[in-house]
């Protein structure tokens, strides 16, 4: 079983395991992440097999400075100008890959571009500390939901890493939006932690939807992000036997039939909703219900990021299952 250590106390041996090529689960604000030194492609190999995820799926390198970010990525204006602005912080930035840089090949599997994002707290004094990148997917198994809290972390990974390091729950609660700029205009590739409108007002544009060739975030396959129950979303009723993930102060016809009821948020608040979905999703799941019905959320801000998300745990898993 992992060793769960608290983040206050738990720098130094981080530390020491990294700098000996080892796996740590660590806390950011988004989700937990299972950190590797992105220079090394024995760590990085550590993080695919622990997760279990496909070696075709690139990975997150994670910065604790904007000249850390410039040896390894080339940057644009505007890609700059978002960075300046949201960084540190829930943004990813897809970028060319500054030819002959540390990173190993295995981050990126192989692609010519590399997704960077800047963290806030514990994972940005450990990078710092390091002094090297840290490549970091989130800290569950793949096809599993991210975990938003150490425990998760430990129930999930188990004896396939030594320590999680415990920084209480996440605060954003959700991953960070991945964007790329494509000739001048920034294209969203996953929703997440700021909301497509923050954006917008930044780049002063709309963005670009969906991937101009297909999947270009590998982890944006349909069945992702899946509890063991089934999911139905924008549910107006509760059928018997069902658990019901609520949003807002009313309820769906039959909610009192459910099995288990948790609301994201009371109050209909998207960023409240954002920070407990993911722990939610799990509770529900342990209630032993064979569904989650899901009342509908709103699309906008970090709704949109919210129902990508669900959409995604409600798909049917054998699209998916061969990517698990
Ligand atoms: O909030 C987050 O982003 C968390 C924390 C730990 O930082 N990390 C995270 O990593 O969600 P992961 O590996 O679960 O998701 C990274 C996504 C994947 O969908 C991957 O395919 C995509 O980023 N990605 C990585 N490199 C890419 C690239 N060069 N081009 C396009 N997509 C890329
Ligand atoms: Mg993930």
């Amino acid at each position: 079983m992992a060793e769960i250590r608290n983040a206050a106390e738990s720098m130094d041996e981080a530390l020491a395991l990294l700098k000996a090529g080892e796996i740590v689960a660590i806390p950011t604000e988004t989700v937990y992440g299972l950190a590797g030194d992105a220079t090394n492609g024995a760590a990085v190999a550590k993080i695919f097999e622990a997760k279990g995820r496909p070696r075709f799926n690139p990975l997150i390198a994670h910065v604790a400075t904007m000249a850390m970010a410039e040896e390894i990525a080339e940057f644009d204006q505007l890609s700059r100008k978002l960075a300046e602005k949201f960084w540190p912080g829930p943004l990813t930035l897809v970028l060319p890959l500054k030819p002959g840089g540390a990173i190993h090949p295995l981050v990126t599997a192989g692609l010519d571009t590399i997704a960077l994002r800047m963290p806030r707290g514990f994972g940005a004094r450990l990078i710092e500390r390091l002094g090297r990148p840290l490549a970091a997917p989130s800290a569950n198994s793949s096809g599993r939901i991210s975990p938003t809290t150490a425990a998760a972390v430990a129930d999930d990974l188990c004896d396939r890493i030594r320590l999680v390091v415990d920084g209480g729950a996440t605060s954003v609660g959700l991953e960070s939006t991945i964007v790329k700029v494509e000739d001048g205009k920034l294209r969203l590739l996953r929703p997440g932690g700021i909301a497509a409108g923050e954006l917008e007002a930044a780049a002063g544009a709309a963005l670009l939807r969906g991937a101009k060739n297909g999947v270009e975030a590998p982890g944006m396959l349909a069945s992702h992000y899946a509890p063991g129950a089934l999911v139905r979303i924008n549910a107006e009723d509760v059928a018997a036997g069902e658990a019901l993930l609520a949003f807002g102060p009313e309820r769906a016809r039959n909610a009192e039939g459910a099995v288990a009821v948790l609301n994201l948020s009371e109050t209909g608040d998207l960023r409240e909703a954002a920070s407990n979905l993911f722990s939610h999703l799990q509770a529900l799941d342990r209630s032993g219900a064979k569904m989650i019905a899901v009342e509908p959320i709103p699309y906008e801000g970090l709704g949109e990021a919210i129902n990508d998300r669900l959409s995604r745990a409600a798909a049917p898993r054998d699209s998916g299952a061969s990517y698990k």
